[in-house]
């Protein structure tokens, strides 16, 4: 017989930006500002990111797009790439992603391919990597570890070292 298996994922749901403290506040402005300087001129849907890593250098992202699409990038990936590529032994801590010009009170959570690479990324430095998820006006979504948002995911542990 098929013993049932659930899995729960917790996340925080916080009623508004404002509701933040004001590192998560500011990382929230960061993540819009880099929104507005994406490159969306396909999907006319800006994305923003901004992370701090566990020293408090902050770095941005945002997607870029491309005529043929698969090349595109998001702004997780954008931001993290960018941050591990100055510090390869870097932390990153918090991660805020922002989309302006949402239609709704739903906050955009990473694509497969970034929650992919932000679990790698949690592997890479042994340590969580928590994610806010924010429009400007509405709620923020946290998890405390991207992971929890791919679970029964691929990761290191199953290669051999
Ligand atoms: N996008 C991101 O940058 N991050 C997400 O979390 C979701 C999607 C981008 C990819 C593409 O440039 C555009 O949004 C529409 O999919």
């Amino acid at each position: 017989m098929a013993e049932p298996v659930e899995i729960i994922t917790p996340v925080l749901k916080h009623a508004s930006v404002d509701a933040l403290p004001e590192p998560d506040r500011e990382l929230v402005r960061l993540a819009h500002e880099a929104a507005l300087r994406a490159y969306a001129r396909y999907s006319n849907f800006q994305v923003g990111a901004a992370l701090r890593m566990a020293d408090g250098t902050v770095v941005t992202g945002n997607n870029q797009e491309n005529a043929s699409f698969p090349a595109g990038i998001c702004a997780e990936r954008t931001a993290l790439h960018a941050a591990m590529s100055q510090w390869p032994e870097g932390v990153v801590v918090d991660m805020a992603i922002v989309v302006p010009s949402i239609t709704g009170d739903r906050a955009v959570s990473p694509c497969g391919i970034c929650r992919q690479a932000l679990l790698e990324q949690e592997f890479r430095q042994n340590a969580p990597l928590r994610l806010l998820m924010a429009i400007l006006q509405g709620p923020v979504f946290e998890v405390k570890r991207a992971g929890q948002l791919l679970p029964m995911s691929f990761d290191a542990s199953f290669l051999r070292s």
